[in-house]
């Protein structure tokens, strides 16, 4: 990818040569797709995050979709999840044959409004899909205490919250942690750490994590490299009717490389994200995003909220005017076309409003102390001759 030189772009990834290094070595032994890498890859991902159980996929949707039919949501469920996120969130409710139910988010963050969780249970609430926006944790204790009184599992969509950190029976835990049922990760490139495209899936339950392990490679019950490691001969059959969610040995071997630079790609972002905080104080009418003190979010993405009048397509070309590249805040699955047949049976307000008043502002590792004024005297510039 090339950026114009001029433009300050929304994020880059940090990808460097011991990366390049890692998969070459890869692509010397010949193994290249699920083996040795993957095994390797799902240790060091549960023991950062401190879960007992790991399983790599191929996408975060692929993980999502994975732990829904694992803990065995189907058709004539309903999952209780927001409208207000990647539309892969609600897309992966809808391919186990359930129905995603939306609720609301908050007016000043990007997360499900848990006041309004339990109204939204019924008979037929088979799994709540709790969403880490952006990086910034969800209010995970009253979730879960709400799912439990109820006995409803949970499954966190987690995409983009590799290394945020939630304070939670007493301590702090990075997501991922063995808190829900399963917790599901991305690695596309648009998060703090990238395989290229992959997943990743974190539980405490043994049982379930071996049952996605095999529905990820067409539900056979020997793996390749088991049996390719193994001096007997094995037969496998197919017991139940899987997927291809692999990952390859390619993509792990590069994942290992960025997990192990994680917390310092972390620190950098919060570090950007606490400047970004100083500096775009007393821009008129900007809400900048802020942690409740029981979540420190990895800053996956910054994304600011506009004034009620401001145009948010007319502020966003005026900024790339300026040099500062934005995008659209998170979308709201239930106004696309693929979702017209499914009427919201709550109010969305909050949800819309997010969706048409926030923009996301560049934040990456490489970004400079001038990369971050330029972009905060443009928004301060904008929003000043519009106020
Ligand atoms: C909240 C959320 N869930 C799920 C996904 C899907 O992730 P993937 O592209 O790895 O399938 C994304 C991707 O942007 C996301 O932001």
């Amino acid at each position: 990818m090339t950026y114009k030189s001029t433009i300050v772009p929304l994020m880059r990834p940090s990808i460097g040569d011991e990366e390049a290094a890692a998969i070459a070595e890869v692509l010397k032994t010949g193994w290249v797709t699920q083996g040795i890498q993957v095994a390797s890859f799902e240790e060091e991902f549960a023991a950062f995050v401190g879960a007992p159980h790991a399983c790599a996929v191929s996408s975060c949707t692929a993980a999502l979709h994975l732990a829904l039919l694992g803990i065995g949501v189907g058709p004539g469920d309903e999952v209780l999840t927001v409208s207000h996120s990647f539309i892969a969130t609600a897309n992966a409710v809808r391919y186990t044959g359930a129905l995603p139910v939306f609720v609301d988010i908050g007016s000043t963050d990007y997360n499900m409004d848990t006041d309004l969780l339990e109204a939204a249970i019924t008979s037929k609430t088979k799994a709540i899909l709790a969403v880490h926006q952006l990086g910034m944790p969800c209010n995970l204790e009253k979730i879960l205490s709400i799912a439990h009184s109820h006995k409803i599992p949970v499954i966190e969509d987690a995409a983009c919250a590799i290394g945020s950190e939630i304070f939670l029976n007493g301590g702090w835990q990075r997501i991922g942690a063995p808190m829900s049922d399963a917790a599901c990760f991305s690695f596309h490139p648009r998060k703090v750490i990238t395989t290229g495209d992959g997943g990743m899936v974190t539980t405490r339950h043994a049982e379930l994590a071996n049952r996605l392990k095999r529905l990820r490679q067409h539900a056979m019950t020997v793996s390749d490299l088991a049996r390719s490691s193994s001096s007997a001969v094995s037969l496998e059959s197919y017991d139940e009717l899987g997927f291809n969610y692999r990952m390859t040995d390619i993509q792990a071997a590069m994942g290992r490389v960025q997990l192990s630079r994680l917390p310092e790609i972390v620190a950098r972002r919060r570090a950007l994200a606490a400047s970004y905080e100083a500096l775009l104080e007393g821009v008129p009418g900007l809400a900048i995003p802020r942690e409740s003190d029981w979540a420190r979010s990895n800053w996956q993405t910054y994304c600011v909220r506009l004034p009620a009048l401001i145009n948010q397509r007319e502020t966003m070309q005026k900024l790339l005017d300026l040099g500062v590249a934005t995008r659209r805040a998170v979308m709201c699955a239930h106004r696309e076309p693929a979702y017209r047949d499914l009427k919201p049976r709550f109010p969305l307000t909050n949800s819309e409003y997010a969706q048409d008043h926030g923009i996301m502002i560049p934040l990456f590792g490489e970004m400079t102390d001038a990369n971050q004024k330029l972009v905060a005297k443009a928004l301060f510039k904008v929003l000043t001759e519009r106020a």
